[in-house]
C-alpha cells in the first residue's frame, strides 16, 4: 500500500510538471515577440562573426535578432561543410532557407553542388542569383525521393558519385528519422559526414548567448533514431564525443541540439 501510494504520487507529480511546462510554453508562444525584445537587451554574448565574404554575402550580418533555433549553428554548419570538402551536399528540410544559405556559401567556396529537398515548395526563397547556380531544389517527400527519384535525378544532372555531406532537418519525428536513415545512408560515400539538427528538442531550450527559445516535445525523436542505428544509448542533454560502429560522433546540446557524424 505504501509503495503503491509513493508510485501514485510520483506519477501525479510528473503529470503536474508536464502540464506546467506545456502551459508555460503556450503562454510564451503568445508573447514570443515581446520576449524576443527583452532577450535582445539581456543577451550578452555575441554570435560568431562571419569572416568569409560568401557567408557574409549570403547571410548578412550576424548576430541578429530575433534568434532562431539554428542561430548557434550557422557558423558550425559552414565550417563542417568546408572541412568535409564534399562534391555533393544533400539538405533534407529547406523551409525559409537558413541552412540552405550556409551550405550554398560553403558550396561556392569548395565547388560543391547542393541538392535541397522539402515537402513544400521552397524554390522561391530569397537567395542571391550568384549562389543559385550550384543549387537544385526538389519539392518531394524526402524518403520517397531517396527511394524513387534520387538516382534518376543524378543521372539527369550528370552528377556522379555518392553523397559526401548530408544535412537532416525535417519533421524531427522518430519514425520519419528512422526511415530517413534507412533510405539515405546507403547513398553516402565512404567518408561522408552527416549532420542531424534538433537532436535535443525541448519545451524550452537555451542558446550559447544565454537567451532561450520555445520548443516542443518530440519524445527524443531524432536522437532515439540515431541511438537505434548506432545500437547505443546517448545523453543528448550534455556534450558528447566518441567513435561508435565506424562513425566518429560529436554532439552539442545547445539550441535544440546539433549532432555531427563522420564515417571513419
Ligand atoms: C525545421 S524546417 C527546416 C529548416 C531549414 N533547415 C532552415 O535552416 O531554415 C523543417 C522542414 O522540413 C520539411 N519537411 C517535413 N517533413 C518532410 C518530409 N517528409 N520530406 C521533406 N521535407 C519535410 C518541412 O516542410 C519544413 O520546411
Amino acid at each position: 500500500m505504501h509503495v503503491w501510494l509513493k508510485q501514485f504520487i510520483q506519477r501525479e507529480l510528473i503529470t503536474i510538471k508536464k502540464l506546467f511546462w506545456n502551459h508555460l510554453n503556450s503562454i510564451c508562444r503568445k508573447v514570443a515577440p515581446f520576449l524576443d525584445k527583452i532577450q535582445e537587451y539581456l543577451s550578452f554574448r555575441k554570435g560568431c562573426i562571419f569572416l568569409d565574404p560568401h557567408l557574409f554575402g549570403i547571410m548578412g550580418r550576424e548576430p541578429k535578432f530575433p534568434r532562431h533555433c539554428f542561430s548557434d549553428y550557422t557558423h558550425q554548419l559552414y565550417f563542417d561543410a568546408l572541412i568535409s570538402k564534399p562534391k555533393l551536399i544533400v539538405e533534407l528540410g529547406t523551409d525559409y532557407g537558413v541552412s540552405t544559405r550556409v551550405l550554398l556559401a560553403a558550396a561556392e567556396n569548395i565547388g560543391a553542388t547542393l541538392l535541397s529537398i522539402d515537402i513544400k515548395d521552397c524554390s522561391g526563397i530569397d537567395i542571391n542569383e550568384k549562389y543559385k547556380k550550384k543549387w537544385y531544389f526538389e519539392q518531394c517527400d524526402d524518403v520517397y525521393f531517396a527511394q524513387h527519384k534520387f538516382d534518376h535525378w543524378k543521372s539527369n544532372q550528370g552528377i556522379e558519385g555518392k553523397i559526401d555531406f548530408l544535412f537532416i532537418d525535417t519533421s524531427h519525428l522518430y519514425d520519419h528519422t528512422v526511415q530517413e536513415i534507412h533510405v539515405w545512408f546507403p547513398k553516402l560515400s565512404d567518408h561522408a559526414t552527416v549532420i542531424f539538427h534538433d537532436t535535443n528538442v525541448r519545451t524550452f531550450y537555451r542558446r550559447h548567448d544565454s537567451s532561450f527559445g520555445i520548443g516542443w516535445n518530440n519524445n527524443r525523436g531524432v536522437i532515439r533514431a540515431i541511438e537505434e542505428y548506432l545500437k547505443t544509448s546517448l545523453d543528448e542533454k550534455v556534450d558528447f564525443v566518441g567513435c561508435v560502429q565506424g562513425w566518429a560522433i560529436k554532439h552539442n546540446p545547445l539550441c535544440v541540439g546539433y549532432t555531427i557524424m563522420k564515417r571513419i
